[in-house]
């Protein structure tokens, strides 16, 4: 019966890793999918995370029961004040209704599974470019896809004046899916000044806010100061939807550990909201998964904890930084032809080269480089060791 099942083309991001699995080359370098690693180039466990771990293990008392549908009640109270800050009123007025979700996809795709059954407006405008799991995401929930201008190509920068005016033409009510900090895949963010007109403009057209925030600390190395935008959101009493990851931040990638939180006018429309939340959860999936989440709070919870997390977390956002000078300056020192700046004025795990799918595939093919087509290279994946060589293949697909 399933004879006639087509061959589904692979993941564009992590069908980039598939793909380098099986290139049997010693220079091969993986830099598609957004995963930190090591100046060795080895995936790092955060030593804060081990040491959470270890607690947890010695902890006789813990047992493998199953979590409530909306997740570990100590997780959910603690992404909340790590997104919204500890003097939110929203959180002291217990308007925010948080439940733990797998990782920022499902937070995302709970969020547009509730949106569908419960809210009014079922157009969703996501920024083009964005993180290509998106459209599919929102689209699969029930939401009508739209794009806004996002990036201008020309400057490498943020089209900032064709974002107003795709957001102002949007229907009122419309749904926006935002990038809390560190745009995948441009690395490209609107200034403090930039979202306060977005979030004027949004509040002035009754538009919904939807944060996407995968990158919270690793755009700046400042936990606070990348909530800066959901923050300015919540500040003005009005509603918004935040997804949390915790995949890069704590470098918990697979044990799918995230958050969404659905920010309310009133404490009662949060309790009967979040009530909903739980009749989207139980069909997909049941209740989420224990120990990333007790990983997360334990650590959360503790101040030497907390604090350790932040020294480590900069530790990442720090490397990422100095990679992109390194990069920067070899493909300077090596007179590749074209302005390069955009690669130490973008921010977070990602830089949007510019380079074309064609460029892409002839590194893949000649330099055994691995990236997606459209040119993002996730920075975290580069050492000093491999500039130079990404430095050559640069360098060769541009003069060719
Ligand atoms: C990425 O964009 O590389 C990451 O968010 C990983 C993913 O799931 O695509």
């Amino acid at each position: 019966v399933f004879a006639n099942i087509v061959r589904a083309p692979e993941d564009s991001i992590l069908g980039v890793t598939v793909a380098y699995n099986k290139d049997s080359s010693p220079d091969k370098l993986n830099l598609g999918v957004g995963a930190y690693r090591t100046e060795e180039g080895k995936p790092l466990v955060l030593k804060v995370v081990r040491r959470a771990e270890q607690m947890l293990v010695n902890d006789n008392s813990r047992v493998k029961e199953y979590l409530p549908i909306v997740g570990l009640a100590d997780f959910n109270k603690l992404s909340a004040k790590l997104i919204f800050g500890a003097d939110s009123p929203a959180i002291q007025e217990n308007r925010v209704t948080t439940v733990q979700c797998l990782s920022g996809t499902g937070s995302l795709r709970v969020g547009a599974e509730f949106l569908a059954r419960h809210y009014h407006q079922l157009t969703i405008y996501i920024p083009n470019p964005t993180w290509g799991n998106h459209t599919k995401i929102f689209g699969l929930a029930g939401l009508s896809v739209k794009a806004y201008r996002y990036y201008d190509p020309a400057t490498r920068g943020l089209d900032f004046q064709g974002l107003l005016e795709d957001l102002g033409a949007a229907p009122s009510g419309s749904i926006v899916l935002l990038h809390a900090c560190a745009h995948n895949p441009t690395g490209v963010d609107p200034t403090i000044e930039q979202w306060e007109q977005i979030r004027q403009l949004m509040r002035s057209k009754g538009l919904l806010p939807f944060f996407d925030s995968a990158y919270q600390g690793f755009a700046s190395g400042n936990l606070d100061a990348d909530a800066g935008s959901v923050r300015m959101f919540v500040a003005d009493g009005g509603e918004c939807l935040a997804a949390q990851s915790y995949a890069k931040n704590m470098g918990l990638y697979g044990e799918r550990v995230g958050a969404l939180s659905i920010v309310c006018k009133t404490a009662d429309v949060a309790s009967r909201v979040e009530s909903q939340l739980k009749l989207v959860i139980r069909p997909m999936y049941s209740n989420p998964p224990i120990h990333g989440a007790s990983i997360v709070a334990t650590i959360l919870k503790d101040r030497d904890m907390y604090n350790e997390w932040t020294v480590e977390l900069k530790a990442m956002a720090d490397r990422i930084i100095s990679m992109r000078q390194q990069l920067f300056d070899a493909l300077s020192a090596r007179g590749t032809p074209g302005d390069w700046s955009h690669i130490i004025k973008q921010i977070g795990m990602f830089t949007f080269t510019g380079l074309n799918s064609k460029q892409v595939a002839f590194m893949t093919k000649e330099y055994h480089i691995y990236m997606t087509s459209d040119g993002r290279i996730s920075m975290a994946g580069l050492s000093s060791r491999t500039v130079p060589h990404l430095t050559e293949a640069i360098h060769a697909a541009v003069t060719r």
